[in-house]
């Protein structure tokens, strides 16, 4: 687990990067607005763990070196998500900051009215949720899809899920600490579950909704079902993977690094990473 710090330039980029699946473009959209609300959340919590885990065993320290190494990647995600929802904005969608108040109130609200133990069960909930929706951003099999796609976005999105799964182990090990319990680990994945896609809901109906203006009845539609199709494509990889990750003896430690993981990874640091800094020394 390393931090890098990548250079993106998202100036020529637009909402509709990726020519051959627009709606499919806005879903993930969607959810980069919400992920630096997300992952700004995930960091306050996880900090307030590390300070909860005061042990000074070899694994205590492990989980709080850890915590500090994912903290410093998600502060890296959420930058650059924000840079990218900025020109989403300059790009038309202007009622977007409407949308994201409601969205963060949502996690201040939690920070200020549930237990630690939830908070962490919440942040395990999601982590548990993107080695399988990582996996198509190395393998290949969304290449066809990402023919002709805005070459920066694309690898945003490889960057972003390739930190994603090498940082999976990270708060499941934190929920083990702090509390470990079935029952809680499950009420908060399934609340988690609810809240992101309640959210993320909110924003690509708004994307479409300025979308579908400049739209004929026909395209109208068309842009129907394709959203349709793009929502059920996304969370099919979740909704197989729920099973396992919601048995008692789910470890992330279990799955192992997706084909084409490290090439991706290889890629990202060759073309992307100015500098990147030792967890250790930083
Ligand atoms: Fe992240
Ligand atoms: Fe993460």
């Amino acid at each position: 687990m390393r931090v890098r710090v990548p250079h993106f330039d998202f100036s020529g980029s637009s909402a509709h990067w990726l020519p051959k699946a627009g709606e499919f473009a806005q879903l993930l959209n969607a959810n980069s607005v919400v992920i630096p609300h997300l992952e700004r959340f995930l960091n306050k919590v996880m900090a307030k763990a590390a300070s909860q885990i005061t042990g000074e065993d070899a694994e205590s320290k492990r989980v709080r070196s850890d915590i500090r190494t994912f903290i410093k990647q998600e502060s890296c995600h959420y930058a650059v998500h924000g840079s990218f929802n900025q020109m989403l904005i300059r790009d038309g969608y202007d009622r977007l900051p409407e949308i994201e108040a409601r969205i963060a109130a949502h996690y201040e609200r939690l920070i200020r009215t549930k237990s630690l133990p939830f908070l962490v069960a919440y942040c395990e909930g999601f982590e548990s949720l993107t080695p399988p929706t990582g996996e198509g951003w190395f393998n290949g099999s969304m290449d066809r899809m990402m023919r002709g796609a805005d070459p920066t976005v694309l690898a945003m999105w490889r960057w972003h899920m390739m930190e994603e799964f090498e940082h999976r182990t990270v708060c499941h090990d934190a929920f083990k600490a702090i509390h470990g319990g079935h029952i809680l680990r499950t009420y908060g994945w399934f609340y988690q579950a609810a809240s992101f896609s309640r959210m993320a809901g909110w924003v690509y109906r708004y994307l479409l909704e300025v979308d579908r203006q400049q739209m004929t009845k026909l395209e109208i539609e068309r842009s129907r079902q394709n959203a349709k199709r793009s929502v059920m494509g996304f969370a099919s990889p979740m909704v197989r993977a729920a099973p396992r990750i919601l048995s008692p003896g789910y470890s992330p430690r279990q799955i192992a690094e997706p084909e084409g993981w490290a090439a991706t990874r290889d890629l990202i640091e060759r073309d992307y990473i100015t500098k990147s800094a030792d967890p250790a020394g930083a």
